[in-house]
């Protein structure tokens, strides 16, 4: 039996798909559902997507699991919540898993949009904090875990020809999740209990929390997603035709349009 499982294990990561393939397919896209481009694209995104556990050198994809992030600071001086963070050794579980629910890529009108999902993501590593959280002061060094479930993002970014590929560029998004534990060891290492109160309340209050914190968030993270988006689209020639027949027939299409009439709707009746 676990012989057999060792064999379907092999077949799989065999029938894996090779850049070479995904171009191959996105060029399909091309030639033979332009009309349905954004769908075909998602679907080719989605055969490539269990190669990119380990990393898909070709794609010029790191491993996404982990994902490691490069030492990034989170400074907030105003609001309730002012905190000078530095975050090292930042290792993410569970980017692999991600959904695409839509992408729309309109490249006549230079936007995108889409939509991502995730169930859960836990990010390690080491941090160094200082600052307030609704009055209560927060210190410390050392490691730190967090627990993410039912994550999900949107956006929209600018996309446009460059150099034979297209390019995404000045993506905005938002986020948000369903809940989140976090333990940062050592906080407040001579203070057990302003340490269990803090967690306690970040455990406790965790949507306030990320309300407080969504811009600086959402601006970093869209940084990360130009940059996954653009290593993936360096595959992705350019060479779609100007013509108006570009995903005319795609569910995604549809979903941006009917999205942005509903929001038409909404900001009229608010006027
Ligand atoms: C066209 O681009 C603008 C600016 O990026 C964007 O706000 C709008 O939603 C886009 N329209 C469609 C149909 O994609």
């Amino acid at each position: 039996m676990r012989a057999l499982n060792a064999l379907v294990v092999v077949l799989l990561s065999v029938h894996l798909v090779s850049a070479q393939q995904f171009v191959t397919l996105v060029k399909q896209c091309h030639e033979q559902f332009l009309d349905r481009f954004n769908e075909c694209l998602i679907s080719a995104v989605k055969r490539v997507q269990p190669t990119l556990v380990k990393g898909n050198p070709e794609l010029n994809v790191p491993s996404l699991d982990p994902l490691r992030l490069g030492d990034f600071s989170f400074v907030q001086t105003e609001g309730p919540v002012t905190v000078n963070a530095f975050y090292s050794d930042t290792l993410v579980y569970g980017v692999p898993k991600f959904d695409i629910k839509y992408l729309d890529l309109n490249v006549q009108n230079g936007s995108m949009h889409f939509g991502i999902t995730l169930p859960s993501m836990t990010v390690r590593g080491k941090y160094k904090i200082g600052g307030r959280v609704f009055e209560l002061p927060i210190e410390g060094e050392g490691d730190r875990g967090t627990l993410y479930t039912g994550i999900s993002v949107e956006g929209i970014g600018e996309v446009r020809p460059h150099a034979g590929f297209l390019r995404i560029g000045n993506i905005k998004l938002d986020f948000d999740f369903k809940t989140m534990v976090t333990k940062m060891e050592n906080l407040f290492p001579n203070n057990r209990v302003m340490g269990d109160t803090v967690h306690h309340f970040l455990n406790n209050n965790y949507q306030t929390v990320a309300d407080e914190v969504r811009p600086e968030v959402s601006r970093q993270l869209g940084n990360f997603f130009v940059e996954f988006f653009n290593r993936i689209l360096t595959k992705v020639p350019a060479a779609v035709p100007r013509g108006a027949s570009i995903n005319t027939n795609d569910k995604h299409r549809k979903k941006t349009l009917q999205d942005l009439a509903l929001r038409r709707i909404s900001s009229a009746s608010r006027n």
